[in-house]
């Protein structure tokens, strides 16, 4: 594996592989003994958009492996005034041995991919999120024990993280289903991904979608950059909530997760979220393990 670019790219082996070693690093921090796996090396973090979560697990997560990260807000970067990704990718390979990157468009961490020589990790796109579905598949793990034959269930926008369940929970032998409105159905790359796969429905209805699920998840309906649709988007996702009513059709424990920041009374009541705070706030702390794993599996 060279670089973390989509799950799409990624074996079934090589996702596995991670989430063994994801559990084996927080076991390890858990218990202080120390992994400087990575001593002398640096990663550079590039944001061109907002993070909290991303921002510090990778930031802590390379200190704590004895290496160093520098973040590189795309403010004052030469690439946000118009420097081409190519020419980065080609300098800061010299510099740093990785690059974390948050962006727009798939295509710049493709190209980041294809002009620099070091591991490239995708921090979010439009596209997809691929460190934070990691996280995900290493909360369910932890609780369930396996992730073969559970059903994965996420209601509301099919958007960057609808993309990477898809593929994380089918490249991991899980039953995906999902429920989302027409005009906001996941990805066709993903979906072609996806057909054919008994273990995949995707429907409108949540209630339907929400059926025998073991973890119902959920995301904001107004990602980065779809700020200005946020009034027609919340039109467009009335009775994709979830709520009592949803996860009374779901099986008895379900888990419930969200990759945060959560919109409380939004995607997700308020009283749900709170019921199942204990298993959103490890999701996020999974973060951390994750992306070491992530880390340490491309740059060691
Ligand atoms: N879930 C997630 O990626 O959070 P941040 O946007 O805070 O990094
Ligand atoms: N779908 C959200 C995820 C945030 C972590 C967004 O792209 O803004």
């Amino acid at each position: 594996m060279k670089h973390l670019l989509k799950l799409l790219d990624c074996t079934p082996e090589e996702i596995t592989s991670i989430l063994d070693l994801a559990d084996q690093l927080k076991y390890e921090r858990k218990h202080h003994i120390s992994h400087r796996l990575l001593e002398g090396k640096s990663i550079g973090l590039i944001f061109q958009k907002s993070s909290t979560r991303t921002r510090v697990s990778f930031e802590t997560g390379m200190f704590q492996l004895g290496g160093q990260a520098l973040f590189l807000s795309s403010r004052d970067l030469q690439i946000g005034r118009g420097e081409p990704v190519q020419d980065t990718a080609r300098v800061l390979s010299r510099y740093l041995d990785g690059i974390m990157i948050r962006t727009y468009e798939q295509k710049e961490v493709e190209d980041l991919a294809k002009y620099g020589s070091i591991p490239i990790i995708n921090g979010l796109t439009d596209f997809c999120h691929p460190c934070q579905v990691l996280a995900d598949l290493m909360t369910i793990r932890e609780k369930y024990g396996v992730l073969k034959g559970l059903k994965m269930c996420y209601i509301g926008d099919g958007n960057n993280m609808a993309n990477s369940l898809i593929v994380g929970g089918l490249k991991s032998d899980m039953q995906v289903s999902i429920a989302t409105p027409d005009n906001y159905r996941p990805a066709k790359e993903v979906l072609d991904f996806a057909a054919g796969n008994d273990a995949f429905t995707l429907v409108n209805d949540p209630i339907k979608a929400v059926e025998n699920a073991d973890v119902v998840i959920t995301d904001t309906w107004t990602s980065m950059g779809q700020e200005e649709e946020k009034k027609i988007r919340q039109q467009a996702f009335q009775g994709y909530q979830i709520n009592d009513e949803l996860m009374a059709a779901a099986k008895p424990g379900a888990m419930v997760m969200h990759c945060l920041p959560a919109y409380r009374g939004q995607e997700i009541t308020e009283k749900i979220f709170e019921e199942h705070a204990s298993e959103i706030f490890e999701e996020a702390e999974n973060r951390l393990h994750a992306q070491k794993a992530v880390m340490v599996t491309l740059m060691k």
